[in-house]
């Protein structure tokens, strides 16, 4: 059976609708993401029971709030919300990509091959640095629909994906650098003291 071209435009439009926002950046972002030295970056997140539309408009102002700060990655306790939510877009050049959103993710399986790359984080501005991680994953996760999925990744998606899971346990890329006199170097010339790495209550 043909669908009607009816049917089709609504399932266009109710596919597109979902979360999609703008990638502009905004002047004044809906969300404000914490830096380190601040707890909520250290607090594990709690599973969403119901994928439900005050999720999907908490999502749309992590994606506004991801844009805004250029970044690739945002994960709900970033922005003090200790929900399994991230966001991710490894594209924002392209407006009509849309952005990956991954609710309760857990890993499947990793490679056996790692891979050194450089991260950042939008909770530590100016600080890259080498990380070693799985080269790929498989992870099961929950769409902005609340449609169980299961994904394959690798390079860069793959690499976003972890660091941001690794925030939903509390944990941050400084936690996994191997040279501990770079990161002692990188934190001190962005402003950051080492005690914000584990700061106390
Ligand atoms: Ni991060």
């Amino acid at each position: 059976m043909a669908r009607s071209f009816a049917q089709l435009a609504r399932n266009a439009e109710k596919n597109k609708a979902a979360i999609a926002v703008s990638k502009d950046p905004l002047e004044n972002p809906p969300l404000e993401i914490h830096k380190l030295g601040n707890r909520a970056l250290r607090k594990p997140a709690r599973r969403v029971s119901k994928v439900d539309e005050s999720i999907r408009d908490l999502v749309r102002d992590m994606l506004r709030s991801m844009y805004s700060a250029k970044g690739i990655g945002l994960a709900a306790p970033q922005v003090g919300i200790h929900k399994q939510i991230l966001v991710i877009d490894t594209d924002l050049e392209t407006p009509s990509t849309p952005p990956l959103v991954l609710i309760n993710p857990e890993i499947i399986s990793t490679s056996a091959s790692i891979e050194t790359y450089e991260e950042g984080c939008l909770s530590i501005p100016g600080v890259y640095l080498d990380v070693i991680r799985p080269a790929s994953i498989k992870i099961s996760f929950r769409d902005e629909m609340g449609r169980p999925k299961k994904m394959n990744a690798d390079g860069l998606i793959s690499r976003c994906i972890q660091h941001e899971m690794d925030h939903l346990n509390g944990v941050l890329f400084v936690d996994r650098v191997t040279s501990p006199e770079d990161l002692k170097r990188e934190l001190q010339e962005n402003g950051f003291r080492n005690e914000d790495v584990n700061p106390l209550d």
